[in-house]
């Protein structure tokens, strides 16, 4: 399948593929994702395939709102509160599992919890709208690959495993969403860096425990080596040797370098991340070093997906 253009008519096909059981590539302000209906889980199962993801790695539930997500999860005041703040966009909340939910058990991967987020993007909600289910999409790359954010991306990754792949430019975010889990009792655990910063949600809720990274994460996107391209990657590189290709940051540019953001701005870094990872990646060089990223902000995140890059090779 190539992209298509992600407009009224594309998005109602891609609706009805849905429906019938059948993948669909869609956009999100995040990443793009490999989406399907969470409620049919053969459809879940090819999820799972295509990826070649581990089955215990479980998905998350798309929804429009608050409302929809309640139905399939118990959320506690202060993840209701979260919600309301965040959606629409790059927050995932772990709740505990309605007796009722109709998301599927393969989608939560058999775990009493399921991940819920309301996306931002516009195709993506016109998808959910006009399919009336919950989708679970995880991102649309082959599991240890890196997130795509340009529909190009996910094609050369999933294409063969999707019906449509609706194209709506680059993902204006660039990282996958932040996931918190909150249980009855109000315990907030933070699950996996974001867009969403460790400051932002505690500025709405107050302290939050982050997820140790034991071999046995509660969420793989903890994963040491869970975003890893083919090249070695070295981090923290202020001046690449000759053998190196080169990921930089800031005023300092040279031609033959990537640039994350010429003027240092960490928001535009997150968003090329991936993509320019893997631009370096594919031109089949041995090493691929990185400059310092400032930790604040959003540039933990980046730095968290940075180390997991470069665990492992
Ligand atoms: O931005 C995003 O979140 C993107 C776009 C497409 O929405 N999706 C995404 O999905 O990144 P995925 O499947 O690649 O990552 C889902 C993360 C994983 O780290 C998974 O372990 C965690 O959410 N997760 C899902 N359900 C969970 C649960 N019940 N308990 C703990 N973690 C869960
Ligand atoms: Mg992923």
């Amino acid at each position: 399948m190539t992209p298509i253009r992600a407009d009224a008519a594309a998005i109602a096909e891609a609706a009805g593929a849905i429906c019938r059981g059948d993948l669909v590539i869609m956009p999100t302000e995040t990443v793009y994702g490999l989406a399907c209906d969470a409620t049919n889980p053969s459809a879940v199962a090819r999820v799972f395939a295509a990826k070649g993801r581990p089955s215990f790695n479980p998905l998350i539930a798309h929804v429009l709102d608050l409302p929809a997500a309640l139905r399939q999860a118990r959320l506690h005041p202060l993840a209701r509160r979260l919600a309301e703040k965040f959606w629409p966009g790059p927050l995932t909340l772990v709740g505990p599992r309605q007796a009722d939910s109709d998301i599927c058990e393969l989608a939560s991967a058999g775990l009493k919890s399921v991940a819920l987020r309301a996306p931002a993007h516009p195709v993506a909600r016109a998808l959910i709208e006009a399919s009336g289910k919950p989708i679970a999409a995880p991102s649309a790359n082959l599991s240890g690959r890196l997130s795509p954010t340009h529909a190009a991306h996910a094609a050369e990754d999933l294409g063969d495993a999707a019906a449509f792949i609706l194209d709506a430019g680059p993902c204006a975010l660039g990282l996958e969403s932040t996931v918190i889990a909150v249980d009855d009792e109000g315990h907030a655990t933070l699950l996996r860096w974001g867009a969403i910063t460790r400051a932002d949600v505690e500025a709405e809720i107050g302290p939050v425990s982050v997820a140790g990274e034991t071999s046995t994460p509660a969420a793989p996107g903890m994963l040491l080596s869970h975003y890893a391209p083919r090249a070695r990657i070295r981090l923290d590189v202020a001046s690449p040797s000759a053998d190196e290709a080169y990921l930089s940051f800031g005023p300092v540019a040279r031609p033959e370098w990537l640039n994350l953001s010429p003027t240092g701005d960490l928001v535009e870094a997150a968003a090329n991340l991936f993509a320019y990872l893997r631009r370096l990646d594919s031109s089949g060089v041995g090493t691929i070093a990185v400059a310092p990223i400032p930790r604040h902000g959003i540039g933990e995140a980046i730095n968290d997906r940075l180390s997991r890059a470069a665990a492992g090779r």
